[in-house]
């Protein structure tokens, strides 16, 4: 089928890879003029695992090309996909000027009965009114406008688009729902297509998210219960996650939930809620844990290592998690804000999303390896669960640090080895080692720990 996308962002770039990759002829447009010159010149301006190669196939292929003429992109479309920004608004709603935007521009060009396809994360009723912002443009009621929500994560995005858990269509009326299922008929063997209305499919992205959000407070919040207690997270992570209701996904306590979707897609489900008076109060109440989380832990570090102003402190990870180079809403990056807030000196390796680090944080020094970052440092912290860092050379640490404790806030690294490398190990969600069990560190540690 001829498809168009509008936006070449994240998810409209790896949207219009994969439906190629499924056998369509898709024609990608971007307002933005060297985002597309680098893309016609098939690089691939973000880091996704898989993407440029996969890009470049279908190049070869003669399925997939990009228009810097929008009209040219969508007039043969029976598709026309819409994934430009949906940023948020002052009150934490989503703001839907580029969605309502694009679709006036695109509809006087596109052919009769053609179908949009809205892909951006927008809010309940978003649909029904690009519907009416087309019609207006038409002079008529000839396009369906319909709701395909997204799934993708940063790093595994083409494997969440070939094997997604399910697939969402919603649509208003009989032809969109036909188009729809036509085009991703090649993946209905592989997963559940859920057919539903538009605004159901709206309200489901943003509930799906919210639910995820909802995991990961629940977990730092028993976490921090663990620490009390002298409990272990990983084990009760575990213990809760075997039952099948509950599901073991999502429970991975650490520095907070951040990226381009959670903090935002809740905060406009939240605001949802307060609009329509039905008020989301446990979406609420994650969104203001999750915001204090980094803050909390950032005392929290600066107490326990006894930290003072103009100490040096190592921090592993900038990106919102490992295989990505992102670092919107990133914990790590707040952590390391409020740590120069403090007084801190910052050391900061990340292995992909360095660059973007040090444009929203210039004030840290950018190292190109971890054990740059350690030297001379009094503290060292883990943010991003890179895997690298959990090969890391933990005595190569130690020498070239000037103090012991380390921060493992993403909780990758083996106790017993940090211990050996004569470090402290602290964790998320695991009490100090004088709660739960004698101290066993050898000599070398003891001799650090003072
Ligand atoms: C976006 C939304 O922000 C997110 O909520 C949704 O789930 C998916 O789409 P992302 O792909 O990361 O996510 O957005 P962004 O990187 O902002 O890319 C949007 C692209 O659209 C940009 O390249 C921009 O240049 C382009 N755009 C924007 C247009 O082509 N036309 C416009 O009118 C506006
Ligand atoms: C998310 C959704 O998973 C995806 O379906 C949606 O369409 C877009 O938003 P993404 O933002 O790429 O994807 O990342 P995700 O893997 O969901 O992680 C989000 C945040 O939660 C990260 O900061 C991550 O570190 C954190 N997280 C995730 C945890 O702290 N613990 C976990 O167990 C899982």
């Amino acid at each position: 089928m001829q498809l168009a996308m509008i936006g070449a962002g994240y998810v409209g770039l790896t949207t219009g890879v994969c439906l190629a990759t499924l056998g369509h002829d898709v024609q990608i447009y971007d307002s933005n003029p060297d985002r597309l010159g680098q893309l016609m010149a098939a690089k691939v301006p973000i880091y996704e695992p898989g993407l440029e190669d996969e890009l470049r196939r279908q190049i070869s292929a003669g399925r997939l090309s990009f228009s810097p003429l929008m009209r040219r992109a969508v007039a043969n479309a029976r598709a026309v996909f819409l994934a430009v920004g949906t940023p948020a608004a002052a009150d934490g709603s989503v703001d839907l000027a580029q969605i309502e935007q694009a679709a006036r521009e695109v509809a006087p060009h596109l052919q009769n009965g053609a179908t949009i396809v809205i892909k951006s994360t927008v809010g309940a009723g978003t649909s029904r009114r690009v519907r009416e912002i087309v019609a207006e443009a038409r002079g008529a009621l000839d396009i369906s406008v319909a709701s395909n929500p997204e799934f993708l994560r940063e790093g595994s995005a083409l494997q969440d688009f070939m094997e997604p858990d399910r697939i969402v269509l919603g649509y208003d009326d009989p032809r969109a729902g036909e188009v729809l299922a036509e085009i991703y008929a090649p993946l209905a063997e592989a997963a559940p297509i859920v057919h539903t209305s538009t605004t159901n499919a709206e309200l489901s992205k943003h509930a799906a998210n919210a639910f995820l959000a909802l995991k990961i407070g629940f977990v730092n919040e028993v976490a921090d219960l663990c620490e009390r207690v002298g409990g272990d997270i990983g084990a009760v992570a575990r213990s809760i996650g075997l039952d099948r209701r509950i599901g073991p996904d999502f429970l991975k306590a650490g520095p907070g939930f951040g990226g381009s979707c959670f903090p935002k897609d809740t905060r406009a489900f939240a605001a949802a809620g307060r609009r329509h008076g039905a008020p989301l109060d446990l979406v609420e109440s994650v969104i203001r844990r999750n915001d204090h989380r980094q803050a909390t832990l950032a005392r929290r570090i600066v107490t326990a290592a006894g930290l003072q102003e103009g100490d040096d402190v190592a921090i592993l990870g900038a990106a919102f998690k490992a295989d990505t180079d992102d670092v919107r809403e990133s914990p790590a990056l707040r952590i390391a804000g409020y740590l120069i807030g403090m007084g801190v000196r910052l050391k900061m390796h990340d292995p992909k999303a360095a660059r973007n680090g040090q444009r929203l944080l210039p004030q840290a020094g950018w190292v190109d390896t971890p054990y740059e970052a350690a030297i001379g440092a009094k503290a060292l912290v883990i943010l991003t669960e890179w895997p690298q860092y959990r090969q890391i050379d933990l005595q190569h640490l130690a020498a070239a640090m000037d103090g012991c404790h380390l921060f493992d806030y993403r909780n990758l690294l083996d106790r017993r080895a940090v211990e050996a490398a004569g470090l402290v190990h602290h964790r998320i969600g695991t009490a100090p080692r004088s709660l739960h069990a004698p101290i066993t560190v050898g000599l070398a540690g003891r001799a650090r720990a003072g």
